[in-house]
């Protein structure tokens, strides 16, 4: 206890010396280089699909009963080929599946999830029982699955403080009452979410409709998940999640790492991936599984790619991107058109600095590789030049109940090196503050006064970005004004859909706009960056 007093205190302390903090590539030097491996050498695989194990009966809202199909997911540990060369590696996953098998489900037909903990008792990682919540007096294997972009309740939301641990289960209703989209699963236990989710404890949740089957889209072997997530491993195939060369110190007790940057990148599980293609559309469902790690991705040829989906559904019409910015959390829904590329050999490559945007190196160029040389099987699909029936309804601001600032804190030691990130310099277990009213409209606005882009994800809701201003960071840290200066922007074209993940800049307020309505109680905000979600940027709502 007395530990962690000091620490928060430090933490507190040193706010007042904020200062855009700089990364100090210490961390990365005290790393070892995973072993060298071959790009392009396995196949992307695809992670199986979840089958329920049976249909039960399960009442309404409106007190009717519906059979509801019930799946059952097992985590465990076991070792998979992550590359042809590299030795099996140890991972956790559900179901003997890394990543996890994925759902399909349909819009207006809930199912229920037991999700079942029979992991070691022993992490795979280390972990630091320093952090909240993750102290010596609770197991150190402790897991909760929250379904990412999920309209759920609070008692099935998969919030932090509901992790069991190995031997326990919890059974979660889905109701699927939002629209189609490419949702997501991961472990989401207190302080130690990094380390679940960096094992493997991650999957993906497809959820569909009627009006996006009449588009047409492609489908089957032409739709494909694509979770993106890089690691660093030992030469006997180990993921590696280093610890703080600062440990032990005062002001770093723990092993915790301000964020883990892996060299090598695994596309659904294998390292740097190739796909084999027909020359036609194809659908890629893209997910930033990383811990920390942001993306800008483009292809090879040069050809341009056409983002259909945000992360809450479709948008109003397909967005022509030349490249696709995606933070940890995020997903985006994308066409590619092979057509026209028979024969050709097409490398998926990113130059996004880590952190992002003004990290160090751009130390993972290449993700995977689409090899056109499969024979046209059928006709191709075309890209819907609308994707909606009505346009996509706009928050309208002037509707707001509320307008909240949340700003972004980042507390550095003696060696510039972060301690601690905070949401309004509150830690987790600070009285709740937010509190929006059961179905009102409320504007947020995110003013991020760190170095780094932060992914701020709220649970619950779906919501729109309303835009982007700079404003005088000095000026803020020292007397509390907020004095935008710079052009307010607009959001970019393929985030003017529904977000649940949004990229804040630095130096920057991002504000955006949610109806906070569905079910009251309590859900969390935080920042995706999974480092910083278990260090204090987490922070709980609650609808009343
Ligand atoms: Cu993807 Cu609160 O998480
Ligand atoms: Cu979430
Ligand atoms: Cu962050």
């Amino acid at each position: 206890m007395a530990t962690r007093r000091t620490f928060l205190q430090l933490a507190a302390a040193s706010t007042a010396a904020l200062v855009l903090p700089e990364w100090t590539p210490s961390l990365r030097a005290a790393v070892q280089p995973s072993p060298a491996l071959t790009p392009f050498v396995d196949a992307l695989p695809f992670p199986r699909v979840a089958h329920p194990t049976g249909v039960v009966p399960r009442s309404n809202k409106a007190g009717k009963i519906v059979p509801t199909a019930l799946y059952q997911l097992t985590m465990m540990e076991f070792s998979r080929k992550l590359h042809r060369d590299l030795r099996p590696t140890r991972v956790w996953g559900y179901d003997a599946s890394f990543p996890g098998p994925t759902f399909e489900t349909r819009v207006g037909e809930p199912i229920l999830v037991k999700w079942i903990n029979r992991l070691p008792v022993t992490h795979l990682l280390p972990v630091d029982r320093f952090l909240d919540g993750a102290d010596a007096s609770v197991p150190q294997v402790r897991t909760v699955t929250h379904l990412h972009g999920g309209h759920v309740p609070p008692e099935s939301d998969g919030g932090p403080e509901d992790w069991f641990p190995r031997g326990e289960s919890a059974t979660y209703y889905y109701p699927n009452n939002q629209e189609a989209t490419t949702l997501w699963y991961h472990d989401h236990a207190m302080g130690i979410t990094r380390l679940n989710v960096a094992a493997g404890l991650a999957g993906f949740y497809l959820l569909r409709d009627d009006a996006e089957s009449s588009l047409n889209l492609p489908s089957g072997a032409q739709e494909v998940p694509l979770v993106i997530q890089d690691r660093l491993f030992n030469t006997s195939g180990e993921i590696v999640y280093p610890r703080s060369e600062f440990e032990g110190s005062l002001e770093h007790p723990g092993p915790w790492i301000p964020e883990y940057f892996g060299d090598t990148v695994m596309v659904n599980g294998k390292v740097w991936p190739y796909l084999e293609v027909e020359p036609r559309l194809y659908r890629f469902r893209v997910l930033n599984g990383s811990n920390a790690r942001f993306y800008r991705l483009a292809l090879s040829s040069g050809q341009p790619m056409f983002q259909i989906g945000s992360d809450g559904g479709l948008l109003d019409e397909p967005v022509q991107l030349n490249e696709l910015l995606i933070a940890p959390g995020e997903r985006a829904d994308i066409l590619v058109d092979f057509a026209g590329h028979a024969g050709e050999t097409i490398t998926v490559e990113n130059d996004a600095p880590a952190p992002f945007p003004d990290g160090g190196d751009v130390d993972v160029p290449l993700i995977m590789q689409f090899r056109v040389v499969l024979p046209l099987s059928g006709a191709s699909a075309t890209i819907p030049s609308q994707l909606r029936a009505t346009p996509i309804e706009r928050l309208d601001p002037q509707q707001a109940a509320q307008t909240r600032d949340i700003a972004f804190f980042e507390s550095v030691d003696g060696d510039d090196e972060p301690i601690t990130m905070t949401l309004n310099g509150r830690t987790f277990g600070d009285p709740v503050e937010e509190k929006p009213t059961f179905g009102s409209v409320e504007v947020w606005r995110f003013l991020n006064t760190t170095g780094d882009a932060h992914p701020l994800h709220l649970h619950l809701v779906q919501f729109q970005v309303l835009g982007r201003q700079a404003f005088d960071v000095e000026a803020y840290l020292g007397s509390g004004a907020l004095v935008a200066n710079g052009p307010a922007l607009l959001p970019e074209p393929n985030e003017r859909g529904w977000k649940d993940t949004v990229q804040t800049n630095p130096g920057e307020i991002t504000t955006i706009i949610a109806r906070f309505g569905g079910y009251r109680g309590k859900y969390v905000y935080h920042c995706h960056i999974l480092e910083h979600e278990d260090n204090q940027m987490m922070r709980p709502f609650e609808v009343v």
